[in-house]
């Protein structure tokens, strides 16, 4: 193994000496194997871990996905990391939260390793059509009071070709392949913390609409043609835009629309260019 295939072990020190946050991920908990970052992070946080408390693991052995996905997540070359939010929402709010980590997600990524990083609905990011991130948040409530958010992001940083299985190889990528050289893992996560934390202080004093006018920025699905997978089955039209409470509108073939909470999009067409007289 040569001294860019091996793994590399992440420089904490160097990474406290880089962070500029208040509080997000001031006490980093640093593990070498976990199962999952989600739940010591879930732990720590209903043992009373405080806003911010973040969890880093250079190796999960069931990482955790979206849709009961299992998340791939080989050793020191990620960043596979989850950080408890404590916010006084409704639990109906919490949604907005993974908006903003998308955008937070993809601005640090553009800003550290220089690739147009963009966002799919509702929080992949993707680097010329291929997965480099995925975030999950996972809630806990009381009643219909928020109690604590734990934020998982995993962002593929310096996985080459030969580190992703055949059924990932030609739907995800990392920072690494796609900028055409090493990717700095603790400046990376300096800068996103911080990012998060700007943008969560943001969201609680604004509200949610200067993250939403970010997302829609940075985001490639408005515009596109997209068949999507949710709670309730199918639903097939135009992404016309997010409105002012995180639903992406849906426009239908048979002039209705739809506002969507989740789900999944499945198939995706390229927008129509403008000044198309293509009026499918
Ligand atoms: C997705 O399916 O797109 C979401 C993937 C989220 C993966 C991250 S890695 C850190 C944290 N721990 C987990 O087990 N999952 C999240």
């Amino acid at each position: 193994m040569n001294s860019a295939q091996r793994p590399e072990r992440f420089d904490e020190k160097r990474y406290g000496r880089l962070l500029e946050t208040r509080s997000f991920g001031r006490h980093l908990v640093y593990v070498e194997e976990i199962d999952s970052t989600q739940r010591l992070a879930a732990e720590l946080a209903a043992r009373d871990a405080a806003e911010g408390v973040a969890v880093l693991s250079e190796l999960q052995t069931a990482g955790r996905g979206r849709m009961g996905r299992t998340w791939h997540s080989p050793p020191g070359k990620g960043l596979w990391c989850s950080i408890i939010l404590r916010p006084s929402l409704p639990l109906s709010q919490a949604p907005l939260l993974t908006f903003l980590a998308a955008v937070a997600v993809c601005r640090s990524i553009r800003r550290s390793a220089r690739v147009p990083a963009m966002i799919k609905w509702p929080n992949d990011i993707l680097v010329d059509g291929k997965k480099v991130c995925g975030i999950l948040l996972e809630s806990h409530a009381e009643g219909e009071q928020i109690r604590h958010v734990v934020a998982g992001i995993g962002i593929g940083v310096n996985l080459e070709k030969s580190d992703y299985p055949a059924d990932l190889a030609s739907i995800a990528t990392s920072l690494r392949i796609e900028a055409g050289r090493p990717i700095d893992r603790e400046a990376l996560l300096a800068d996103l913390m911080k990012e998060l934390e700007n943008l969560y202080e943001l969201f609680l004093a604004e509200g949610f609409q200067p993250i939403r006018a970010l997302w829609e920025a940075l985001n490639c699905t408005v515009g596109k043609r997209i068949q999507v997978r949710d709670a309730s089955g199918f639903v097939e039209g135009k992404a016309e835009g997010m409105d002012p409470d995180g639903g992406l509108v849906v426009r239908l073939s048979d002039g209705g629309a739809v506002k969507l909470f989740s789900g999944e999009i499945q198939h995706a067409e390229p927008a129509e260019k403008p000044g198309s007289t293509d009026e499918k």
